[in-house]
């Protein structure tokens, strides 16, 4: 079923693919990206108003490069082409594709003639993001030249009857300032798009076609307590209500009243069939005496899946399992060559032990700000969806060394007190992720006429987009010193504060 208008974008590996998707959907349009291998019934099918092919590493002009079945020009389908994408298209046509005599690689100053539907209303002169060793030396025939830089003198090339566009440089980024206005153009001008896909419509939608999916069957789901597990419950449940069953693990490792939050929500606002199973003596348990950080995300995994399993166990063989991935994991899973650095928990593992037919993912089409908008359109409140990134084992990679209770309820505090004086200080909306770390340190303090020996809490409080990189918060003294008296005042245990201020590289963001 076809409900919206739609881009296609045909990946060939470039880097800043999600980007693109992110530019295309924030102009309410519908997009996907799909591998340039998809086969062209698949996208005959899928019929989309307008194609994007992305850049990419390899060389068009090279035996094995990543192709295209050229029939994809007949469809009448308006194409554009961004880097490698433009030199395939050139090279396609019969252009010519060669080694540039030195690479074009930062902010490069361009010319744009403005006659054409892609730069309709832009500048003349400007900006644009350039990074490729290789680019069209000639452009095919019937192709004119439409941009162009001191040293690129195809910077962009266009054949307007077939509504064919290529563009050396990256539209996407935000150093190519009118990019933005680009794509708009490519949408709005060239497509003929109209920008009709918002998230009420999103949510809407995805509700009906869960009812008709699933029918009256049964569902289960695992609850983590975090947004997109919270997002994905709700949303099946006000597609088949209490067919749905979650079960919301607690392994005490939330932040200071977060399970009772979800808890609250989920049964007297959603009036949701839900298991709360509070685990917390078992991870405790299992976890004592523990201090290598990657062992207790392993016990911390394991036993969220053995905890889970015990319960599913007592509903039984159930059709679905609704899972919350959304299109960061999708696309990340799909191209992740990195080396491990922590093993992050997710509930990868259920799928073994439930006794399922299909898994349900209704946010695998969204980035992680949809989500929030998604959760917002079902009635969630804002405290549940606008909480930030929290990793799967909790607050036991935010307490160093061996966990006990009594450091987590301390650590509790050290956090609530830390989120409280950032908002008040106006900061909640512009730090990225900002927490507290107990250090397995004690030192020795002066309190009253008494001296002490107490625990040394750390601040955190990073900048990031995408957690993959991220830079120190630079927080006001004034307000730091706030957070700092406030801690050791308030949180019996505590007598000094210190301030984290490496970047991620060299540090990760949490400390284990
Ligand atoms: P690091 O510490 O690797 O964290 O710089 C990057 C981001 O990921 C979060 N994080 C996790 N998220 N499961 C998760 O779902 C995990 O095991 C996990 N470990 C870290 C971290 O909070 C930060 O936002």
């Amino acid at each position: 079923m076809q409900t919206h208008e739609r881009i296609l974008i045909l990946d060939f590996g470039g880097q800043y693919n999600q980007l693109i998707a992110r530019r295309v959907r924030d102009l309410h349009v519908y997009c996907e990206v799909l591998s340039y291998e998809t086969p062209i019934e698949k996208i005959k099918e899928y019929a989309p108003k307008g194609i994007i092919f992305t850049g990419g590493p390899n060389v068009v002009t090279e035996a094995d490069a990543p192709s295209i079945d050229p029939k994809i020009f007949e469809l009448g389908i308006p194409i554009l082409g961004i880097c490698y994408g433009c030199q395939l298209i050139a090279h396609l046509f019969g252009g010519k594709v060669d080694k540039a005599e030195q690479k074009e690689y930062g902010k490069t100053a361009i010319t744009l003639s403005t006659d054409n539907l892609l730069f309709a209303d832009l500048d003349h002169e400007t900006t644009a993001w350039m990074s490729h060793t290789y680019h069209v030396a000639k452009p095919p025939a019937n192709f004119s030249i439409i941009a162009g830089t001191p040293s690129c003198s195809v910077g962009a090339m266009a054949h307007e009857e077939k509504a064919i566009y290529g563009v050396q440089f990256h539209p996407e980024v935000v150093h190519t300032p009118q990019g933005e206005k680009m794509i708009e153009n490519f949408l709005f001008k060239i497509c003929g798009c109209s920008g009709d896909w918002i998230m009420k419509s999103f949510a809407e939608e995805s509700i009906q076609r869960l009812r008709e999916k699933i029918g009256n069957r049964k569902v289960l789901c695992a609850l983590s307590g975090g947004v997109d597990s919270t997002v994905a419950a709700v949303m099946v449940h006000k597609a088949v209500g209490k067919q749905l069953t979650c079960i919301f693990v607690d392994h005490g490792l939330m932040r200071l009243n977060e399970g009772d939050q979800v808890e609250e929500i989920f049964r007297n606002q959603f009036d949701m069939n839900l298991v709360r199973v509070n685990a917390e003596d078992r991870f405790l348990g299992k976890l004592a005496g523990v201090s290598d950080p990657e062992t207790k995300r392993k016990i911390i995994g394991e036993e969220f899946i053995r905890v889970f399993e015990e319960e599913a166990k007592k509903i039984g063989a159930v059709d679905f399992l609704v899972q919350g991935t959304i299109y960061a994991d999708v696309i990340e899973s799909g191209t992740k060559t990195s080396a491990m650095i922590k093993s992050h928990h997710n509930v990868g593992g259920l799928p073994d032990v439930v006794d399922f037919k299909e898994i349900i993912e209704p946010l695998r089409d969204l980035f992680k700000d949809e989500v929030r908008a998604t959760g917002r359109e079902l009635g969630i409140p804002d405290k549940l969806v606008d909480r930030q990134p929290f990793p799967g084992p909790g607050l036991a990679i935010r307490v160093i060394g061996d966990i006990t209770k009594e450091k987590l309820d301390t650590l509790r505090e050290t956090d609530f007190i830390f989120r409280d004086e950032i908002a008040k200080a106006g900061l909640d909306k512009d730090i990225w992720q900002y927490f507290t770390v107990l250090t397995n340190l004690r030192s020795v303090g002066v309190m009253g006429d008494e001296r002490t020996y107490s625990h040394t809490v750390a601040l955190r409080a990073v900048h990031s987009l995408d957690a993959m990189s991220a830079d120190w918060a630079r927080i006001p003294f004034d307000v730091l010193e706030k957070i700092s008296v406030r801690l050791v005042n308030e949180v019996t245990n505590i007598n000094r504060v210190v301030y984290d201020i490496t970047s991620k590289p060299p540090s990760t963001i949490e400390w284990e």
